[in-house]
Formats: structure tokens, C-alpha cells, sequence
């Protein structure tokens, strides 16, 4: 860790009054600022575009996964028999560096290819109507976090994963624990029973292969090499966790300020074709992931002129670089036409999203469907909705609308 501590900024509680006015005053001051976070760890954050997008490049930010946990104080080998349940779980490709990030990354594309993605739509579309069919029959408003934008992503990684629809609520939980900043026991508490959970699947799967991608991904191989169980375990655990924190607040967010700028969600009405880039402008305007996961300095390496020593937790804020008017000019103006090319929302370099083309699948279906079916309306005032608790994870509480046929 630093020396010197050169910022006494809370996250926490600054953070959680406005993200986006907190990030514009660092982003303004210096490259790289010394911040305390929740529970108390020392990190650097990384707020401008240009420093964001190198810093996710460059190898001197790694993993280091073995001594990331150890920073981290997340423990993983308790000397109980779920000791080594919990350890496979953080050793997913997200937590590793070359050459093991690119041995795992590579067996997983094979299961994850653009044409398993495509094959998807139908059933995507298929979810989502049969969600927006309940929708329609409730009487008054409708909680659409809760309809559409948390069951359709979380539907279609279960049903790829084959978790049956009896655990999905036990998978909620231990989910959102696992991301927030709750106490270090309960999180120890929901990895061990998500550890131990996945475990029988991947037995499961190992016995009774189907057509479907979790098979897909026991029996990948390249060159002779697979995946062990503890990789499909860890590689499970953090497909089940992207497909259920992200994508809710893709949609959430991306209808939310659809219905604080009726001039655009009047545009987007009026002329479907700019869907795919209204998406875009979702991920851009306010980012489902924050802060991409921690990386670690293993040398002292210069960013603008601040100079992030050696051994030191760094984050990087892709809601921040994504808000940044020297690459999005007037980027506080929600847009959906306008340029969004390299926004950091999936991050970038060799961990940059396996499940973009996924997640934007799911965006484009749902909010397409959406506005296909219904006119909306705010239930409640826009401006007072809260966000979720926790610094990762950009997402709104609930997003109550009336929903009127069209
Ligand atoms: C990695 C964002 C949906 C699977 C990442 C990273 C970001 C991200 C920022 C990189 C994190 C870092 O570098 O520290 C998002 C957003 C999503 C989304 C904003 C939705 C809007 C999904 C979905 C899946 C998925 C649906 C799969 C079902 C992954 C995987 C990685 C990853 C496997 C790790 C890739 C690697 O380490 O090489 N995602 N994600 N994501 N995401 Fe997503």
C-alpha cells in the first residue's frame, strides 16, 4: 500500500449523495486519488477516460490474484471442508492474469461464440413477452425492475447454466451479497453455500451432458485441454454473478432516463432503427458496473502526474471515464444519437466482457418489447428513486411505471 495518504475522501458517503458530481470534481483535481473505501482498505481511484482506458491495458495493473485476496482480507482457505469450495470460487478468469487468464478465456470462447449468442434470440424474446404479459395483467403500477429488467437476465443465465427456477431466489440472495458491501461473514456465509451449490451441478453436468452451453463448456478443449472442476466452478460462479448484477441496470438505467428525457424516448418511439445505438448510450450514461474489478500495481507506475506506488489496490470508474467531456463532449447530455464509440462500460483489454453480445441482446429485446407493447409513465417522481447501496454496481432500488397497452 502508499506511504502517503494523499486524499481523506469517504466513497462511501460523498459517493453515495451524487457519483457523478464526485467523480467530475476528482477527475478535476488529479489523475489518480488515495481513497478509503467502506470497510476501511486504502485504494487508488482512476476517474479520466484516457487514464481509465490505459490503466485497463497495462499488465503493471494485475491481478495478482493470490495476493489480491490476501489485501483484500476475503478469505479463502478456512481449514474447514468448504475451505476448498471457496477457493475455486475466486479462481475465475476475471481474477487471474496471462498465461492463466488467456488458457481459461480461450477454452470459454469456444462455448461463447456470436452464434450461441444469436441462437439465443428467439428465447430471449420468448421471456421477455411472457414477463411483459404478467406485467400487463397487474393492477396498478408495476415495479419494472422487478417485471422485467431482473428476471429476463437472470432467466436466460439460468437456463444456459441449467439452474433450475426452484433455486433462482437462493441465487438472488447469495448474489447480492457477494457484491455488496455487507460484513465479511455473511459474504463468507454466501459463497460457501453458492460453492457448494455449484458444485452439484458441475457433478451434474459431468454425468448427464445435454445441447446445452453449460455442457458446452464441461466438454470444451483446446489442444487436449479442458477445464478442471474447480475452473467450471469458479467459471460458473462468475457467469451466474455478471448475468445477475449487470444487466438488470443496463435496462433499468437505460428506461429510467428514457422516461427523464421524453424528447428522446419520443425519438427512439418514432424511429426504431436507432435502438442498438440508444443501448450504447445506456451503457455510457450511467454504467451498470462502476468500478471495474481491483487491480493491483506491481511497480510503481505514473498516471498523469500522480505517481501510484508499488503494492497498491487500484480501482478504476468506468461510470467516471464514461462521463468524461474531453472524449464524450457534453457528456452529462443523454443522447441516444449521438457518438458512443469506446466507452469503457464493458471495460476494456484482455478482460473486456465475454457476455457484451449477450447483454446487448437482452437490452435491445427488452426495451424494444417494452415500447412495442406499452406507454409509460413515472409512478413515482424520477428524481427521488434511490440507487442500490455499495459502491461496484450502478442500479436503481426500483423503477415504478404505469403501464398503459398501446
Ligand atoms: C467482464 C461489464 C454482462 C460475463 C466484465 C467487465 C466489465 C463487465 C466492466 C470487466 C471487468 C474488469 O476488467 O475488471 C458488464 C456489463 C454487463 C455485463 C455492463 C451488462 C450490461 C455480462 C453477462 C455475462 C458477462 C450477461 C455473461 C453471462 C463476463 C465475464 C467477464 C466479464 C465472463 C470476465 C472476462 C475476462 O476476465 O476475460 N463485464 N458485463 N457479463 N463479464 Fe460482463
Amino acid at each position: 500500500m502508499g506511504e502517503k495518504f494523499q486524499g481523506s475522501t469517504m466513497l462511501d458517503e460523498e459517493y453515495s449523495a451524487d457519483p457523478h458530481a464526485y467523480h467530475a470534481r476528482l477527475r478535476e483535481e488529479r489523475a489518480a486519488t488515495e481513497v478509503v473505501l467502506p470497510r476501511g482498505t486504502k485504494a487508488w481511484l482512476i476517474t479520466r477516460y484516457e487514464d481509465a482506458r490505459a490503466a485497463l491495458a497495462d499488465p503493471r495493473f494485475a491481478k495478482h490474484h493470490e495476493h489480491l485476496q490476501r489485501v483484500m482480507e476475503v478469505s479463502t482457505t478456512n481449514p474447514d471442508d468448504n475451505g476448498a469450495l471457496e477457493q475455486s470460487l475466486v479462481r475465475h478468469m476475471l481474477n487471474m492474469d496471462p498465461p492463466d487468464h488467456t488458457r481459461l478465456r480461450k477454452l470459454v470462447t469456444k462455448a461463447f461464440t456470436a452464434r450461441r449468442v444469436e441462437q439465443l434470440r428467439p428465447r430471449v424474446q420468448e421471456i421477455t413477452d411472457g414477463l411483459l404479459d404478467a406485467a400487463q395483467g397487474a393492477a396498478g403500477p408495476v415495479d419494472l425492475v422487478d417485471v422485467l429488467a431482473f428476471p429476463l437476465p437472470i432467466t436466460v443465465i439460468c437456463e444456459m447454466l441449467g439452474v433450475p427456477m426452484e433455486e433462482r431466489d437462493d441465487f438472488r440472495a447469495w448474489s447480492n451479497t457477494l457484491v455488496s458491501d455487507s460484513d465479511p461473514a455473511e459474504i463468507e456465509t454466501a459463497g460457501k453455500a453458492m460453492g457448494a451449490y455449484l458444485f452439484g451441478l458441475v457433478e451434474h453436468k459431468r454425468a448427464n451432458p445435454g445441447d446445452d452451453f453449460f455442457s458446452a463448456l464441461v466438454h470444451a478443449s483446446e489442444d487436449g485441454d479442458q477445464l478442471d472442476q474447480g475452473e467450471l466452478i469458479a467459471m460458473a460462479f462468475l457467469l451466474l454473478v455478471a448475468g445477475h448484477e449487470t444487466t438488470v441496470n443496463l435496462i433499468a438505467n437505460g428506461v429510467y432516463h428514457l422516461l427523464r428525457h421524453p424528447d428522446q424516448l419520443a425519438r427512439l418511439r418514432a424511429d426504431r432503427s436507432l435502438l442498438p445505438g440508444a443501448v450504447e448510450e445506456f451503457l455510457r450514461y450511467e454504467s451498470p458496473v462502476n468500478y471495474a474489478t481491483f487491480r493491483y500495481s506491481t511497480e510503481d507506475v505514473e498516471v498523469g502526474d500522480v505517481v501510484i506506488p508499488k503494492d497498491s489496490l487500484v480501482l478504476v470508474s468506468l461510470l467516471s471515464g464514461n462521463r468524461d467531456g474531453s472524449k464524450f463532449p457534453d457528456a452529462d447530455r443523454f443522447d441516444i444519437t449521438r457518438q458512443t464509440s469506446g466507452h469503457l462500460a464493458f471495460g476494456h483489454g484482455i478482460h473486456f466482457c465475454l457476455g457484451a453480445p449477450l447483454a446487448r441482446l437482452e437490452g435491445e429485446i427488452a426495451v424494444g418489447a417494452l415500447l412495442d407493447r406499452f406507454d409509460l409513465e413515472p409512478a413515482e417522481d424520477l428524481e427521488g428513486l434511490a440507487w442500490r447501496p455499495g459502491t461496484l454496481i450502478r442500479g436503481l432500488v426500483s423503477l415504478p411505471v404505469n403501464l398503459s397497452p398501446r
